[in-house]
């Protein structure tokens, strides 16, 4: 069995791969318990301890508003550029294969834009600009591959397909019916999908010759259709309100579109069809 060192094991997408890999391989989960990221260079030693046969990275500082607070800037290119670029160099010190997840928000683009594995990143917020440095960083050595997915959700930790649910179940009193930005763009993900992505990467390295994939569901949709697919599959009636992102107070800028394309790997399914699996099986 093979030995998986897997940092942010109790984050949504570590959760989600733990509880789906761990018959499979040997997986030692780490979260801040065992490692604080804000402290790097004690990385090397806790990867020379278990001597692993797969690093994987699914750890992140991922709030995007309150990356945008100055006082926490350092703290975020710590953890977000400073330790998966230790973690790659460590690795490659020891031929180990790293996998680093990252994100669409290294991509900022207009209407519904597309972006490609190898396109030219372009963040619009600290968020992005920490996760486009950290892969700088983990990429400067050959036994890093990136994982770039988007717009996550899953059974574990709190993600929009939740809160949604939840207002739809639990509808605002006033009656002024739930609202979903309409002009911009992302590729809804399942971390199941994204799980199963990396449980291939871990099996069958050598289908996985590239640096960077794009581990998104098939399709574009803006948050609108979004909301409305998720009140359709579970036979809610309420007409979903349009509003543009114009009318959020938001510290952080959001791309108004980071669709990703996967042009690198056997497509994962649709958004909807996804999503649809992941509603009805709870
Ligand atoms: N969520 C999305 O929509 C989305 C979209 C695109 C890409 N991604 C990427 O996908 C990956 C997984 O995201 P996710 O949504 O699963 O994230 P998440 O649920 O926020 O989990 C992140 C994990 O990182 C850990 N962490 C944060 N700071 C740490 C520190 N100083 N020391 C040790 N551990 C620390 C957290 O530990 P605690 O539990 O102790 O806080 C948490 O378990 C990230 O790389 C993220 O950038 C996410």
């Amino acid at each position: 069995m093979k030995k998986i060192l897997l940092f942010g094991s109790q984050g949504m997408l570590g959760t989600q791969f733990f509880t789906d890999a761990c018959e499979s391989f040997f997986i030692i989960p780490l979260s801040r318990f065992h490692i604080d990221l804000l402290e790097p260079e004690k990385i090397e030693k806790i990867i020379e301890e278990h001597n692993p046969d797969i690093v994987i990275n699914a750890s992140a500082w991922t709030d995007v508003e309150s990356a945008e607070n100055p006082k926490n800037y350092e703290d975020v290119l710590t953890i977000n550029a400073k330790s998966p670029g230790e973690m790659a160099r460590v690795c490659h010190k020891r031929n180990i294969p790293f996998y680093h997840i990252s994100t669409d928000f290294v991509f900022s683009g207009a209407e519904k834009d597309v972006f490609e594995e190898n396109s030219p990143k372009n963040p619009c917020n600290v968020y992005g600009t920490s996760k486009a440095k950290g892969e700088e960083e983990a990429l400067q050595y050959q036994t890093t591959k990136i994982f770039r997915t988007a717009w996550l959700y899953g059974e574990y930790g709190h993600n929009f397909v939740q809160r949604i649910v939840h207002l739809l179940k639990n509808p605002p009193r006033n009656g002024s019916g739930i609202k979903g930005v309409c002009d911009q763009w992302g590729s809804p993900t399942w971390t199941k999908n994204v799980s199963e992505v990396l449980m291939q990467a871990c099996h069958f390295p050598e289908r996985f010759p590239e640096q960077v994939y794009h581990a998104v569901n098939e399709g574009a949709v803006s948050r609108r259709e979004w909301i409305e697919k998720i009140s359709q599959i579970l036979g809610f009636t309420k007409p979903i309100v349009s509003i543009s992102h114009n009318s959020f107070v938001s510290l952080a800028k959001r791309p108004n579109s980071s669709v990703l394309k996967n042009t690198r790997m056997p497509l994962l399914p649709s958004w909807d069809i996804s999503l649809k699996e992941y509603l009805l099986k709870k």
